[in-house]
């Protein structure tokens, strides 16, 4: 059994990490989304909050868990025996960071691979901060999350106002 794992902080999940995902599981026979508890991002959302975000949005997927992690991801990957981590690369200023990230990655666990999938080109442009920004001006981001994402933004950023 191929197991993935496609790490993040998913502050929140957008379209353009769903794509990733939606993509991932056909290549491989489970898909573990890891969801970082301590990336050193000052998060909007909770990781409870994270965590039930991505979940509804993935419930038609079978092959697919999403799972908190703290700490190492390589220790959380051998520990979920994944054999490969997934990354998402938009653009070419994404590719330094990746393949440091990645040589890191195979430094600690020379077993673990690492797979970059293209972003699709709806999606070249979003991050979750740039989301977020969006969002708290009062910018439309219809179709750039799903919309109960779009909903627990617009509430949680109402109520830090
Ligand atoms: N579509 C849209 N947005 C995407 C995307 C895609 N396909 N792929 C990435 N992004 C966005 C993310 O939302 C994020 O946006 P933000 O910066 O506005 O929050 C950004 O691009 C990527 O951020 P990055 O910091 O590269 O990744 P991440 O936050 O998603 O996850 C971890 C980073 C969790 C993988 C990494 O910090 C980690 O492995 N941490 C564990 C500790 C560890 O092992 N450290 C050593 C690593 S060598």
């Amino acid at each position: 059994m191929r197991i993935a794992i496609y790490p993040g902080t998913f502050d929140p999940v957008t379209h353009g990490h769903l794509d990733i995902i939606n993509r991932a599981t056909k290549l491989f026979d489970k898909l573990i989304i890891g969801v970082a508890q301590d990336t050193g991002k000052n998060t909007v959302f909770e990781i409870d909050e994270r965590l039930n975000l991505i979940k509804n949005q993935v419930t038609e997927l079978t092959n697919v868990e999403v799972k908190p992690f703290s700490g190492l991801l390589v220790n959380f990957a051998k520990k979920e025996n994944c054999c490969t981590i997934i990354r998402g690369i938009r653009v070419i200023s994404d590719f330094e960071y990746e393949f440091q990230l990645s040589l890191m990655n195979k430094k600690l666990a020379p077993d673990l691979e690492t797979v970059f999938l293209m972003t699709s080109s709806d999606y070249l442009f979003l991050s979750s901060s740039i989301i977020k920004q969006v969002s708290s001006l009062g910018g439309c981001i219809e179709g750039l999350v799903p919309a109960d994402v779009a909903k627990a933004l617009y509430k949680k950023l109402k109520g830090s106002r």
